[in-house]
């Protein structure tokens, strides 16, 4: 416990542990920094006497980078140490370049501001639909980081058409629906976000095809993307803009129903009748802590 204390309190660059160790053994200690989000690109390397190959196994099960038995040679040591350094500083680069373009997302949002606070509804939104639909890991975070980057494209969408009050001329429009096409090439290079890309460029597609920009239907629209289309949807529905009134759950709720087999996935509507309380309560509590801005 003392160890975890002293890694959550200082910025090191590489943990070292035995395995055999009082109280907390090295496999433990590896597994809670590895879950810890704060701690989990900290490399971890297991230093042991025990040769033995399930030991080997256990360690990578718990997310060691790297195991040296005793005795060990330093030479080896010391590259396999300055190895694990650099990927470390690779991922820490990956990270900050996520959370550039985070901020980038914000800042889209926060031109208009009439949006409130939509992509942090849409991240608790997306997750709650997420695990109640018992999506793996890998999707549940796709579809939360989602929930802030899908309209990251809008940043080439102009003031004039972006925060016009009225509805959009035919060219206006063809500037607006761009923005998926966009932000998924905006979000192409950076690796850690591959998982939200198709999320991105579909998540304005249509269950009948008549969505876009590729006019999918049914599904062929990835399944994430159908599930960020309904959220949106229904948080676009609930919040005022300068040409409609924000709606009531029961309002919302009601056009998310009737969308079922024409704008959503008739599926996924299903589920969202099993959700949708919640939604409801993410809602009115964020509008609550707004002073009800929306
Ligand atoms: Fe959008
Ligand atoms: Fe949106």
């Amino acid at each position: 416990m003392d160890a975890l204390q002293v890694i959550g309190d200082t910025p090191f660059d590489m943990v070292i542990s035995d395995v055999r160790m009082p109280q907390m053994d090295g496999f433990e200690l590896c597994r809670r920094i590895k879950e810890n989000r704060e701690t989990s690109l900290l490399p971890v390397v297991l230093v042991t006497a025990l040769g033995r190959k399930e030991d080997r196994v256990r360690g990578i099960e718990n997310g060691c980078d790297d195991f040296f038995t005793k005795p060990f040679d330093r030479l080896e040591l010391q590259a396999r140490i300055s190895s694990l350094g650099r990927l470390k500083r690779y991922n820490e680069d990956l990270e900050h370049a996520e959370e550039v373009l985070k901020a980038l997302a914000y800042s889209v949002e926060a031109r208009d501001v009439t949006t409130g606070d939509h992509c942090q509804r849409l991240v608790e939104m997306g997750t709650l639909f997420a695990n109640y639909l018992e999506l793996d890991q890998k999707d549940i975070e796709g579809i939360s980081k989602a929930g802030i980057l899908h309209d990251i494209g809008k940043i080439s969408v102009p003031d004039a058409v972006l925060l016009k009050p009225g509805p959009l001329n035919d060219e206006e429009w063809e500037i607006m629906k761009a923005h998926p096409v966009k932000g998924e090439a905006l979000l192409k290079p950076l690796r850690t976000v591959q998982k939200v890309l198709p999320i991105v460029r579909h998540h304005h597609e249509r269950w009948d095809g008549r969505g876009y920009p590729d006019g999918l239907a049914e599904e062929e629209i990835p399944f994430c993307a159908r599930v960020m289309a309904l959220i949106d949807v229904y948080d676009a529905l609930r919040i005022k803009r300068p040409y409609k009134p924000a709606l009531s759950h029961q309002e919302a709720s009601k056009i998310i129903i009737g969308g079922a087999g024409q704008h959503f996935d008739p599926e996924l509507v299903k589920a969202f009748t099993a959700v949708e309380s919640g939604f409801a309560e993410i809602h009115d509590r964020r509008k609550r802590t707004k002073g009800g801005k929306n």
